[in-house]
């Protein structure tokens, strides 16, 4: 039998093995970028990546350690996005825009494609201060509530390859814009009145929305509020009648 520290220099062997090529497999990742960036081919190819997914499966399928070569397959997978994202932006991605413009669904996709950090702030407010977003308003009102998205984007500063999924209201203020565009490029996503009206009209958890579902105050407040959304963004990406996918490959286009 093999003494004990042969079979660790065995182990080390194949770790310096395993790291050659996770190098090897990293440039070639960032290899293709290169190419897709060059030939304005779409970052997003579904059908190509279920392809690739196929492959790698028939690889380690019914090998001797089958679920350690998925778990560790999967997680290359991840890490692969990550190299794709790095290369992609240097920066973070904000969303901005109305209620309803579809933030929240566009910022899960671009965390799922791309393994982006993905920071929702309504979310991270209801977290920190254990209360709804209603609760909050009801209790302690809308400039308190404001003061703790100003608190968020401060929190957002030092963050990297993330996309932060903004409420509605948080680039009312200045001081938020200025924030965020330390470490963001601000993406408004726009939708008509009538688009957000369908996609809100049956939730109770907008308080500036309750009392008021009707397409003529959306428009209304809309338009008030028009001026500083343009004002914050570096792009404005239109989603009517377009798919998530779509909305995301526009997205990326137009951000790098
Ligand atoms: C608000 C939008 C909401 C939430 C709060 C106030 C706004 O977020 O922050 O209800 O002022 O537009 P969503 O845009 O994610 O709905």
């Amino acid at each position: 039998m093999a003494n004990i520290d042969e079979i660790r220099n065995e182990i080390n062997a194949c770790d310096v093995e395993i790291a050659r090529l996770l190098n090897k497999r990293m440039g070639y990742v960032e290899e293709i970028i290169e190419i897709k960036r060059e030939q304005s081919l779409p970052i997003f190819q579904p059908k190509q990546e279920a392809k690739q997914k196929e492959i790698l499966e028939t690889i380690y399928r019914g090998c001797e350690y089958e679920e350690e070569n998925e778990a560790v397959f999967k997680t290359i997978t991840t890490m692969s996005k990550k190299v794709q994202a790095k290369k992609l932006l240097p920066y973070n991605i904000a969303l901005i825009g109305f209620m309803g413009a579809g933030k929240s669904t566009v910022s899960s996709y671009l965390h799922e494609l791309l393994a982006l950090d993905l920071v929702e702030t309504d979310k991270l407010i209801v977290e920190q201060q254990g209360m709804s977003i209603n609760d909050i308003f009801a209790k302690y009102g809308e400039p308190y509530f404001r003061n703790l998205e100003s608190n968020v984007c401060i929190q957002m500063m030092d963050h990297k390859l993330t996309v932060i999924s903004c409420g509605g209201g948080l680039v009312m203020r200045d001081e938020n814009v200025e924030n965020l565009k330390k470490s963001s490029r601000i993406v408004l996503l726009t939708a008509s009145p009538e688009t957000i009206y369908e996609r809100v009209k049956d939730s109770t958890d907008r308080p500036l929305l309750n009392g008021h579902m009707n397409t003529e105050y959306i428009s209304e407040l809309m338009e008030k509020r028009r001026p500083k959304y343009e004002a914050a963004a570096d792009f404005i990406i239109n989603t009517d009648g377009k798919s998530v996918r779509e909305i995301c490959e526009e997205l990326i286009r137009v951000i790098h």
